[in-house]
């Protein structure tokens, strides 16, 4: 492979919300694909902390009904309307999700762990990239709560939020979220 094909794709990644996805859901050959990428991140003394599980069928209806009444509970209506009340009840309606988990290991700093599954998730996150499969990293409050109460969180797990994935719609136009230059964020030691 060249550089700037992997470029173009570490490029080319951005966020896109499940508002952005098309009705055609993802196959499980795809969804495992995509994760079996995230396997191959790096990991301090292999420890591999990471554990996904994938929420798909009732979770797409459930997940945006829980979000909504979490959000009428916690905002006036001036700050949360009603129509994106309405909105938000059927906002993961094409998403296929991914809870992420993370089971520090006791050798280790809890940091490093949660640095690994962050390599895991980039992996993750270029996959969809390359495969034209939108995608973002939830780390909110209600979807973390979804998952709190729906998934099985083992003991010693942490769940670090929830990877939302699906195809995309087809007249999206490109995102563009701009970067600080390197000059600003490289500086060399001599
Ligand atoms: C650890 C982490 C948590 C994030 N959590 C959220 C989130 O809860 N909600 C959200 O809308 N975006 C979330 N994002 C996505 C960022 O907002 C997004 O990556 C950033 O705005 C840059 O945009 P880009 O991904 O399109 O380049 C998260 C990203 C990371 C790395």
């Amino acid at each position: 492979m060249e550089i700037e094909s992997l470029s173009e794709i570490i490029k080319k990644r951005r966020s896109y919300y499940a508002s952005d996805f098309s009705e055609r859901h993802l196959s499980k050959e795809t969804v495992e694909i995509i994760i079996e990428n995230g396997l191959w991140a790096p990991t301090h003394k292999l420890t591999q902390p990471w554990r996904f599980s994938v929420l798909e069928g009732i979770h797409r209806q459930e997940m945006g009904v829980f979000m909504a009444n979490y959000y009428r509970e916690i905002f006036s209506v001036e700050e949360f309307s009603n129509e994106r009340f309405e909105e938000t009840k059927s906002y993961a309606k094409n998403a296929t999700m991914i809870a992420i988990f993370c089971k520090p290991s006791s050798r280790l700093p809890e940091w490093e762990e949660v640095a690994a599954v962050s390599c895991a998730i980039q992996n993750i996150w270029l996959s969809c990239t390359a495969m034209n499969i939108g995608g973002y990293w939830d780390t909110g409050t209600a979807t973390m709560k979804y998952v709190e109460n729906h998934a099985e969180v083992k003991e010693g797990e942490k769940c670090l939020g929830v990877f939302f994935m699906g195809h995309l719609k087809e007249e999206l136009t490109e995102v563009n979220r701009k970067r600080k230059p390197l000059s600003k964020k490289l500086s060399w030691v001599e």
